[in-house]
């Protein structure tokens, strides 16, 4: 039997900067609680980088242990795609930095600005490269340094977010296996709603800036989550029905790491059992573009996701914008 050409992944890398920060530690920072973050978010700890420890370091160190779990060498990449919103540089892309960090001196590197929907629409841009014949092996990587860009006096935002990176190498497989289904939407009405205000080519950093916060993220949390329930539920339907399956079949759910509340609402919309969803959340937090090939990562390197499997992606972010992306392991 012939099977058409799929991007599939040949092997899954992470990182994260050792230093946790507890929900304790934040209690000392702004009026919150260990009980209050737990309930309404499900999150324990989070990883903070250090002043050593930059977006493409960690980029590349995730890029690298891919790379090494997919057997794939350093000139055979053709094409390194960096999903971030916290880049070391406006300029060069973060994607260039991994290049010269790694090597990777064959390949053409860039970055894609999709908050935490970034590593699922750098799955779609990797399966038309792949399924097109273009290139042959993509390395798409998620990196986020959120505490650079986090509000610390602001606790409506600043239990959330940590620091991570991700990163997935794909290649062309002609067994069935791979990308079956992608789907990916935006609706700029809602831009504001998650937004960094200052520190942009509009609103530049002034050198006399009275500092109130608008440098960092800031959002408006409870309408965020009713659109993340509705929209990533939407986009795995499209992609579960774009496949011809149906969603019992899905082996394996694995959500971008925002809320826990998130996560359960949208399983319970799917009618997906919850042993089918991975879950790091609670070590985590919401670690944007980084948090799917993080989770996706540990679940494959402890032997959870087997050949064969179906693996569903999903992901929510400022823009906002959301997608999802099921792959047949
Ligand atoms: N500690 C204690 N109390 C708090 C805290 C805190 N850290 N944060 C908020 N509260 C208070 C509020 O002030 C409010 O008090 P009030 O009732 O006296 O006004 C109360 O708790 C409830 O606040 P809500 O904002 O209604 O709480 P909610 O249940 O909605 O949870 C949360 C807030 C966790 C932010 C939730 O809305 C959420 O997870 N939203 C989605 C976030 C997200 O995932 N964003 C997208 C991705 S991020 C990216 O793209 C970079």
């Amino acid at each position: 039997m012939t099977h058409p050409i799929r991007a599939m992944i040949a092997g899954t890398g992470s990182y994260a900067p050792p230093r946790r920060m507890s929900n304790t530690e934040l209690e000392s920072l702004v009026e919150t609680s260990d009980q209050w973050i737990r309930e309404r978010t499900g999150i324990h700890e989070r990883r903070i980088a250090d002043d050593s420890i930059s977006c493409a370091d960690m980029a590349a160190a995730a890029a690298r242990s891919a790379m090494e779990l997919a057997c794939c060498a350093p000139e055979d990449v053709d094409v390194i795609v960096d999903a971030t919103i916290t880049a070391d540089y406006l300029l060069p892309s973060n994607g260039c930095l991994v290049q010269e960090k790694l090597g990777l001196f064959n390949a053409v590197a860039f970055d894609v600005v999709a908050a935490c929907t970034g590593f699922v629409a750098g799955l779609a841009i990797a399966r038309g490269f792949i399924e097109s014949g273009m290139y042959r092996k993509v390395v798409v990587i998620g990196s986020e340094r959120l505490s650079s860009l986090t509000n610390w006096s602001d606790r409506t935002t600043c239990v959330l977010f940590g620091d991570a990176a991700g990163a997935v190498v794909l290649e062309p497989s002609e067994n069935g296996s791979g990308i079956l289904s992608t789907f990916m939407k935006s609706d700029g009405r809602m831009s504001e709603w998650l937004q960094i205000k200052v520190g942009g080519t509009k609103h530049p950093h002034k050198r006399e800036f009275a500092w109130d916060g608008s440098d960092k993220i800031a959002m408006r949390g409870t309408d965020v989550f009713k659109v993340a329930v509705k929209e990533m539920g939407n986009a795995c339907l499209k992609v579960i029905e774009q496949a011809g399956v149906k969603p019992e079949e899905v082996s394996w759910v694995v959500p971008h790491q925002a809320n826990m509340r998130i996560i359960e609402a949208l399983t319970k919309r799917l009618g997906i059992a919850p042993d089918k969803v991975v879950i790091n959340v609670d070590r985590y937090g919401n670690t944007s573009s980084a948090s799917v090939p993080l989770a996706l990562d540990e679940a494959n390197r402890a032997g959870r996701i087997q050949p064969g499997d179906l693996v569903l992606m999903t992901a929510f972010g400022g823009g906002l914008i959301w997608g999802a992306a099921l792959v047949r392991w």
